[in-house]
Order: structure tokens, then C-alpha cells, then sequence
């Protein structure tokens, strides 16, 4: 099965027919707007939980400085990721499945059991919290990979909490609202690696998709860009930006927001001459927590959007689809 790995081949003459998505559905790469930003925010500026509520409430999106994750650490993970994906293919064989339920996968495109046509993709996804469960399982090769992940993961669920502090602040609940709403919980990691594409104006890195977690945190290739989001209608370009990490608002965020916040549409576009690696943290809510708008945001007369639900279920809605147009919380409209 593992010869199906992308990251396998060096160089790939031509894009196989599985790729090539109809004209109607192409990236349409000279439309998309480049030059313009999503917010950044330094997490040590005085207004931040004002410039949270702006990002949340207009692009779902926004890049974070000074946001306490060491940037050595960033660039290890960086190192340690693009290292992994240069392994020899009998190697990584070891730890391919295409099945969503595994806790440590390596796997190609997106869900090739639901999709009909593939994106240029490998990924290496990987269950964190707690550490002390997942870690030993991971893998041992490159040989620093257990300890720079394991110390990546604790700095970022740090900064995560943070940030969800600063949205429930953000939406005028207590601090500590969303953390205690969403119970311990979990953590997962996309390890996300583009090879260079000889034909990217016919496929997708990552096809559009909203995150069905409840944020998430992505480290980006500093030197190559590829991560783009609409906004009104038109794709936006999220240039890398020195040690910044880019958070976005998951589908369980725009729930429990009750549609304030929107968990928007975000894809992975490929280049032909350079390969890109992401790293994508998921937080995403204990499995038994049930979503539900808190009574501040519907006591205004405006009725819950969503029906309740626990995240078990919507998470393997979520997997039981492919990633096609409907947006998966439209399914759990109340
Ligand atoms: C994801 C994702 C974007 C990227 O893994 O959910 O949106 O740039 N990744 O890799
Ligand atoms: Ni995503």
C-alpha cells in the first residue's frame, strides 16, 4: 500500500488522471488574491482580545506573534517533519493506513476510502494528549522525531488555551468558558507534506474544507506559501511570515459561537518547483462534550443555530464524508 505515498517518488514527470480535477473545480490560481493579509496579532500588544473578536468575526483567520512557542522549536519541527518525509519508503510503509480510526497513520490525500479523486498529499497524523499515551508509538525514526514533536506539542497546547481564553473573553463569557466547555481535550497532528507538482493548476494540496475541530494551529513552511482562504467570495493567499503561527476557528468554535465566529473555507494549493510541509495542530473537544451555545449568546431572543450534539458524533460525520461543498455543521442546523 505504501507505494501509493507521493513523498516516495522524487520527481513526478506527469499528474496521474486520479488528480486532474474537471475545469469547473480547479484552483483557478490566477485569481487568487496575494497581496493581501489576513490580521496578524502580537499576543503582547495591550488590545488583544479586541483584535481576537475582529479576526474571529471577519476572516475566521489570523496570524499570531510573539506567541511563546520558541522559534528554535518551530524550526525543529520544521527540520524534523520534511527529515520524516525523506525517509526510505520501506520505512515509512511501517506506519501507513487508510483507516481515519487509527491513532498514528501515515496516509496519502485526504480519505481515500470516501473520495473519488485525490489530492497531492502525504500526511503523517498523530493522536497527542497526553503525551505519556501516544508518544512511545510514534515514530522512532528520524531519531529526534518523539522528543521535538513531544516538546512542540506541550508549547503549542499552551499557546492554544491561551487563545481560547482570549476568544471567550472575546465573545464576553468568562475566561476560562471554552476551555471548561470543551472538557479535556484532545489533541491531533496533521504532519502535512506537498511534493512539487508538475501540474498545480489542475489539483489541490488540500481541497476546500472547514476544520471540523475546535481550533487549530498551523506552522507553516516559512519559504513557501500555498495555504489560501476565502473571504467574500474570493481566495485569499496566507503568506508565511517570520515565526508566526496561523490559528483558525474550527466547526465547533462557529457551534458554540453560534455562528458569530465562522469556521471558513481554507485549502492547500502545490507548486511545481518547490515542495511544502505544514504542520496542522487540531484541539478538539472531548468526545462526550455536548455542543451547545452558551444561554449569554441566545438571550437576546436569537435562537440556537445548531441542534445539540456530542463531538463523537459530528467527528465521525465528518469522516463518513468526503470533503465535498456542503459544509458539515449544515447538517446538524437546528
Ligand atoms: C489542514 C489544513 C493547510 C496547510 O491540515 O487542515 O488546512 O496549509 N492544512 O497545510
Ligand atoms: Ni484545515
Amino acid at each position: 500500500m505504501a507505494v501509493e505515498l507521493l513523498s516516495n517518488v522524487a520527481d513526478h514527470a506527469s499528474l496521474p488522471s486520479s488528480y486532474v480535477r474537471p475545469e469547473s473545480q480547479r484552483p483557478r490560481l490566477e485569481e487568487v488574491i496575494t497581496d493581501a493579509t489576513i490580521p496578524t496579532i502580537d499576543l503582547t500588544s495591550l488590545n488583544v482580545v479586541a483584535q481576537v473578536a475582529h479576526a474571529c468575526s471577519s476572516y475566521g483567520f489570523f496570524q499570531v506573534v510573539n506567541h511563546g512557542v520558541e522559534v528554535e522549536l518551530m524550526r525543529e519541527m520544521m527540520e524534523v517533519a520534511l527529515e520524516f518525509f525523506r525517509l526510505p519508503a520501506e520505512e515509512k510503509a511501517k506506519h501507513y493506513s487508510d483507516d481515519p480510526a487509527k491513532k498514528m497513520r501515515l496516509s496519502t490525500s485526504f480519505n481515500i476510502k470516501k473520495e473519488t479523486l485525490r489530492n497531492w498529499r502525504d500526511y503523517l497524523r498523530l493522536h497527542c494528549y497526553p503525551l505519556e499515551e501516544f508518544a512511545p508509538a510514534w515514530p522512532s525514526n528520524p531519531p529526534s522525531f518523539k522528543e521535538v514533536v513531544s516538546r512542540y506539542c506541550r508549547e503549542v497546547r499552551r499557546l492554544g488555551m491561551r487563545i481560547l481564553r482570549a476568544i471567550s473573553l472575546s465573545l464576553e463569557l468568562e475566561e476560562d468558558y471554552l476551555v471548561k466547555v470543551l472538557g479535556e481535550q484532545e489533541q491531533h497532528m496533521a504532519i502535512n507534506h506537498y511534493p512539487k507538482c508538475p501540474e498545480p493548476e489542475l489539483t489541490f494540496g488540500l481541497q476546500a474544507h472547514t476544520d471540523p475541530n475546535a481550533l487549530t494551529i498551523l506552522l507553516q513552511d516559512p519559504t513557501v506559501a500555498g495555504l489560501q482562504v476565502l473571504k467574500d467570495g474570493q481566495w485569499i493567499a496566507v503568506n508565511p511570515q517570520p515565526n508566526a503561527l496561523v490559528i483558525n476557528i474550527g466547526d465547533q468554535l462557529q457551534a458554540l459561537s453560534n455562528g458569530r465566529y465562522k469556521s471558513v473555507w481554507h485549502r492547500a494549493v502545490v507548486n511545481k518547483d518547490k515542495g511544502r510541509t505544514s504542520v496542522a495542530t487540531f484541539l478538539c473537544p472531548c468526545n462526550d462534550v455536548i455542543i451547545n451555545p452558551p444561554e449569554k449568546l441566545i438571550a437576546d431572543g436569537s435562537s440556537a443555530m445548531y441542534r445539540s450534539y456530542t463531538y463523537d458524533e459530528y467527528y465521525k460525520k465528518f469522516w463518513s464524508r468526503n470533503l465535498d461543498d456542503v459544509h458539515c455543521l449544515e447538517l446538524f442546523q437546528s
